[in-house]
């Protein structure tokens, strides 16, 4: 229902995004878009281009005095420093020299470089390395803020922390939501602010070391309605969708649903969340381990994922690799890094969480505008009022 096709190279002119199947009527702020790719930007561990650059959108068709039309939305982040890059990736013919400036022959462990290079039998990883590059979240961040406008209407919305950098981690236990307020005004998006301070440790370790650092993100969605999803079919289960869309992202590599990590090691009576309630109360559930999410459909409690980022690859004490043109031993090939993105890792985790729930949201109500789908919504959850409310 609703789709989007990022396009755009890391030091191109431009990051850009096309959305498509919002609804009529909602309200888009360019400031908000801004505000998100801004949190993108931030956090603890980032290296140089974060500081030179503040990413700003554009918005080039589908928004009108403020509200969606129902065409698709195109945006455009410019890349500023592309002008110091243009012969290099310019579309056009260039001499020799253009090509040699920037050349990358040396692919780093972990990163797309080698695998790219296979794939598309080219000898430059330059090639492969300016598409491969996170850069491109930020088209997904800008998309995913047209889709919290959206979720918004209806209710949802949606954060992120980090549960852990390194060894420095949040204790076990649920991170209520009321604390997420915090997160914004700590330099890694950590509720607790002594817990940051040893995940400030463990990035400045890493960096001294010339090392990398991953970690973990927890993603949550306040406000789904239930019934979002569906079980009968393997590709319309929303946990799957939400795990693929998670995984998607660069570096991670797993995605647990609630609770999910510890499935295999907790029996049945102490992992699923119990019903209680009467037709007094209504229905409700006392603990949230399956993060909202039963049989790939939503159950009403909040979504809760967390992913696991892998620490970069780009290390500026490398380790081995090869000259690809040679095949001598060489290091890898260091180009302008981060330490540690984990806490960027958690917004473009949020972008992505929304656009999947933006996605079953019209699935599930279908509508041309807003209105409908409020209308749509509206008759749903007092069929569910009707099943699972108070009588
Ligand atoms: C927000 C963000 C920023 C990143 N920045 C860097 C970076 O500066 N250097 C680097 O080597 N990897 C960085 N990465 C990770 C690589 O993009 C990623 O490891 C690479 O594309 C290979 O993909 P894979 O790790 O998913 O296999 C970043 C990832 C994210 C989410």
């Amino acid at each position: 229902m609703l789709r989007f096709l990022t396009a755009g190279e890391s030091h191109g002119p431009a990051l850009s995004v096309v959305v498509e199947g919002l609804p009529a009527g909602v309200p888009v702020e360019r400031e908000r878009i801004d505000t998100d790719l801004r949190r993108r930007q931030g956090g603890y561990g980032r290296g140089g281009r974060m500081k030179i650059e503040t990413d700003t959108v554009e918005i080039l068709s589908g928004v009108r005095h403020g509200r969606t039309l129902g065409s698709p939305v195109g945006l455009l982040v410019r890349n500023l420093d592309h002008e110091s890059w243009r012969d290099v990736m310019s579309p056009d013919p260039q001499p020799d020299a253009a090509r040699e400036r920037r050349r990358l022959r040396h692919p780093r462990p972990g990163h797309a470089d080698l695998a790219g290079a296979l794939k598309y039998g080219t000898d430059d990883l330059r090639n492969v390395v300016e598409r491969a590059s996170a850069r491109e979240t930020t088209s997904r961040v800008a998309a995913g803020a047209l889709a919290r406008a959206l979720l918004r209407e209806v209710g949802v919305e949606v954060r992120s922390h980090v549960v852990r950098i390194g060894a420095a981690a949040l204790p076990a236990g649920v991170v209520a939501w009321e604390a997420l307020d915090a997160v914004e005004e700590s330099p890694v998006r950590c509720v607790d602010a002594r817990v940051a301070v040893a995940m400030v440790a463990e990035i400045d370790r890493a960096k001294k070391d010339g090392d990398s650092v991953g970690g973990v993100v927890e993603v949550i969605a306040r406000g789904v309605p239930a019934g979002l999803g569906s079980y009968a079919q393997w590709d319309r289960k929303l946990d799957g969708r939400i795990a693929q869309a998670l995984m998607s992202i660069h570096a991670v590599k797993a995605v647990a649903i609630g609770e999910g990590l510890a499935g295999g090691e907790t029996r049945g009576s102490a992992f699923h969340d119990e019903i209680v309630g009467d037709a007094e109360a209504g229905l409700r559930r006392p603990t949230n381990r399956a993060g909202g999410l039963e049989g790939g459909v939503t159950n009403g409690e909040e979504i809760r994922a967390r992913a696991v980022v892998k620490p970069i690859p780009t290390l500026l004490i490398p380790l081995r690799s090869v000259d690809l043109a040679t095949r001598e031993p060489q290091k890898a090939s260091v180009e302008r890094s981060d330490t540690c993105v984990v806490p960027a890792a958690g917004v473009v985790a949020e972008a992505m969480l929304a656009l999947v729930l933006a996605d079953a949201l019209l699935e599930k109500t279908g509508g041309d505008s807003l209105d409908e789908v409020l209308s749509h919504l509206e008759a749903t959850r007092a069929g569910q009022r009707r099943l699972a409310g108070p009588r």
